[in-house]
């Protein structure tokens, strides 16, 4: 099957989110099928806010996310998630297979398969050597790749990451984007960037977020300059490269 054709495994509908009375997020609708969805947007617009409602994690005062045809929260265990790295306790005395245990299985006996899975995951992004290792001792960019390989390591029919790379030294940030694009079309994937251009050749679409959602389609229907200027203010240069790709100037020096 071609993967446009399931467009349905995210289904989101007139979605509406306000902390306090105040709105977040406005009137979100989008739909998306086994793709690569960046959601992009400056600081504050509600990017968070929408990984926190299509993983279950809060609940949209108005409209609804349904995903493989189901609540958010009934279909956690087929979701790969990666929060946003401020959210996740660093210096907790954890050793690094117990982070990817903790992923995979909430039984209270931690089988061999569980192990297995945990083994390969963790090797997969080039770490086994650290499987003993406290998690507080490894490199920014390790304990990235630590938890990119338990968001995986249950083998996800989805995978959600907020802002994987920010802080993440170069090399960890392709070992997990060659471990994406292998994964890319057989799975959906979705996540939060600052800066799009490390993927702006892997994505199918583009979701721009300032609040209300500003566009949402391919990267050369989304990524123009009136979007650009609506969600960031001001004027965003646009790059195309030979191969024909959109590469707007935004975040490159943040990360
Ligand atoms: N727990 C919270 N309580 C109150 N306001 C919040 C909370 N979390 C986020 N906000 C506010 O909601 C808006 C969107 O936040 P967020 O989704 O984190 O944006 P982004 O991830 O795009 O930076 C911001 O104005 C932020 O201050
Ligand atoms: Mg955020």
């Amino acid at each position: 099957m071609n993967y446009t054709e399931e467009h349905e495994i995210i289904n989101a509908k007139g979605i509406y989110y306000s902390y306090n009375g105040e709105y977040a997020l406005k009137n979100i609708s989008f739909s998306l099928g086994k793709e690569f969805m960046v959601i992009i947007g400056p600081n504050g617009s509600g990017k968070t806010t929408l990984i926190k409602l299509i993983m279950g994690l809060l609940k949209p005062n108005k409209g609804y996310i349904k995903i493989f045809g189901k609540e958010p929260e009934k279909v956690r265990d087929r979701i790969g998630y990666m929060p946003q790295k401020d959210y996740i306790a660093r210096h907790f005395p954890i050793r690094v297979r117990d982070i990817l245990l903790l992923g995979i299985s909430n039984k209270k006996f931690i089988g061999k398969e569980e192990i297995e899975k945990a083994k390969n995951a963790l090797e997969e992004v080039g770490l086994l050597n650290l499987w003993n290792k406290r998690f507080s001792h490894l490199s920014g960019g390790q304990q990235q790749r630590v938890i990119f390989a338990r968001a995986i390591a249950k083998n996800p029919d989805m995978i959600i990451m907020d802002e994987p790379f920010n802080g993440v030294d170069l090399p960890s940030r392709e070992k997990i984007l060659s471990i994406l694009r292998k994964k890319k079309r057989k799975i959906t994937i979705i996540t939060v960037l600052h800066n799009i251009n490390p993927v702006a050749h892997d994505v199918d679409k583009v979701l721009l977020l300032n609040k209300e959602m500003i566009g949402f389609g391919s990267p050369k229907e989304v990524l123009n300059e009136l979007n650009l200027q609506k969600a960031y203010g001001g004027t965003v240069s646009i790059v195309i490269c030979k191969e024909g790709f959109c590469h707007p100037l935004i975040g490159d020096t943040h990360g």
